[in-house]
């Protein structure tokens, strides 16, 4: 193993999905120094899978750096890639993902074995890599025989065969119950000892505490929320663009907005033509997510903005609060 560190920059990640693009990471900047352990925070969806898949080398990210150990892994093919993946990088998975028919030690062993490493010796490194882990007693158990917590630590002691620089490790603690996620987590802090960059995500906040660089996926948003506001746009300006973050819903004063989603082809779709009294962009902000189509003006606009709790409470709570009489009907636009 030779002394690296991880250095993404402006790194983005776009897939085209039913038609549309979905841009999970976009513009992220990430280091890990050796023998730092970072994790990747965030809820479900929001990248963190495909971060990994790009520092793993399994996955081409769309634009953007990325260097493990000064290797631009971006632009690696054929192979060195295949090499980096096998020698610089070790995996560990939510799923565990070991193979049933197998003991801890062969499970351990069977990167060095496809790698062309004489059996004798593998195993010799699978029961020390077991030893490090705290398994040498279940080295000739199958994973059936094993708790998750112990299933888990054999694929760390997989994940580390090879001896790789980084070891990437994807929720490895989300099917695990508390004490023995515990196990897991000051298993990794341990391992940063061995000066190895250490990156892991999690959609929970139990892993900060051991963190030496925590990243998180999802911008939190300001504290300060701005009151009821209006702000006006001129025909063909851009009220918000898919794929950003914001915080804000609108209700339209005057004017017409058009809601479109951007194709993955390039092409647009018009989803819905708003105007006076009409609201959008409510669920990005609700639910946390980017929004996930383009508003723009089609005439002049005057727009009233509302963080998401007072859009709940003023907007929406007199609509119901004046649902018996004769309220206009809350169009339901992606936002
Ligand atoms: N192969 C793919 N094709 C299209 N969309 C994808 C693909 N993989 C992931 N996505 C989308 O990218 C986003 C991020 O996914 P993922 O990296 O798995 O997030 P996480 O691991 O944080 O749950 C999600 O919206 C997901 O639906
Ligand atoms: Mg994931």
């Amino acid at each position: 193993m030779s002394a690296s560190s991880v250095e993404v920059r402006d790194l983005v990640i776009e897939y085209a999905s039913g038609g549309y693009a979905v841009r999970p990471i976009d513009g992220l900047d990430l280091d890990a120094a050796p023998g730092e352990l970072v994790v990747l925070l965030g809820p479900s969806g929001c990248g963190k899978t495909s971060l990994l898949s790009v520092l793993g080398g399994i996955l081409r990210p769309t634009s953007g750096s990325v260097r493990v150990g000064g290797v631009a892994v971006e632009s690696l093919r054929g192979a060195a890639l295949a090499e980096y993946r096998k020698q610089t990088v070790g995996f560990v998975f939510q799923a565990f993902n070991l193979i049933p028919s197998l003991n801890a030690r062969e499970n351990v062993a069977m990167p060095l074995l496809m790698a062309g490493v004489k059996r004798s010796r593998a195993l010799e490194r699978a029961d020390r890599l077991l030893d490090r882990v705290g398994l040498a007693d279940r080295a000739r158990h199958k994973p059936s025989k094993l708790s998750g917590g112990q299933q888990q630590r054999v694929a760390v002691a997989r994940g580390l065969a090879a001896d790789p620089a980084v070891l990437l490790a994807d929720e490895p603690t989300a099917n695990l119950d508390y004490i023995q996620a515990e196990g897991i987590i000051s298993l990794l802090r341990d391992l940063r000892a061995d000066g190895r960059s250490i990156v892991v995500s999690s959609h929970d906040d139990r892993l900060v505490p051991i963190a030496d660089r925590v990243v998180h996926l999802v911008p939190e948003f300001r504290e300060d929320e701005q009151p009821p506001h209006l702000e006006e746009f001129a025909a063909g300006s851009v009220v918000f663009e898919q794929g950003a973050r914001g915080e804000l819903v609108y209700v339209i004063r005057s004017g017409t907005v058009e809601i479109i989603r951007q194709l993955a082809d390039g092409g647009v779709e018009q989803l819905a033509t708003l105007g006076p009294d009409d609201y959008f962009g409510e669920l990005g902000p609700l639910l946390g997510f980017p929004r996930s189509a383009t508003a723009r003006a089609v005439s002049d606009l005057q727009l009233m903005a509302y963080s998401v709790q007072d859009f709940r409470e003023q907007v929406l709570g007199s609509a119901r609060a004046a649902s018996n009489g004769h309220t206009k009907p809350v169009p339901v636009v992606p936002s």
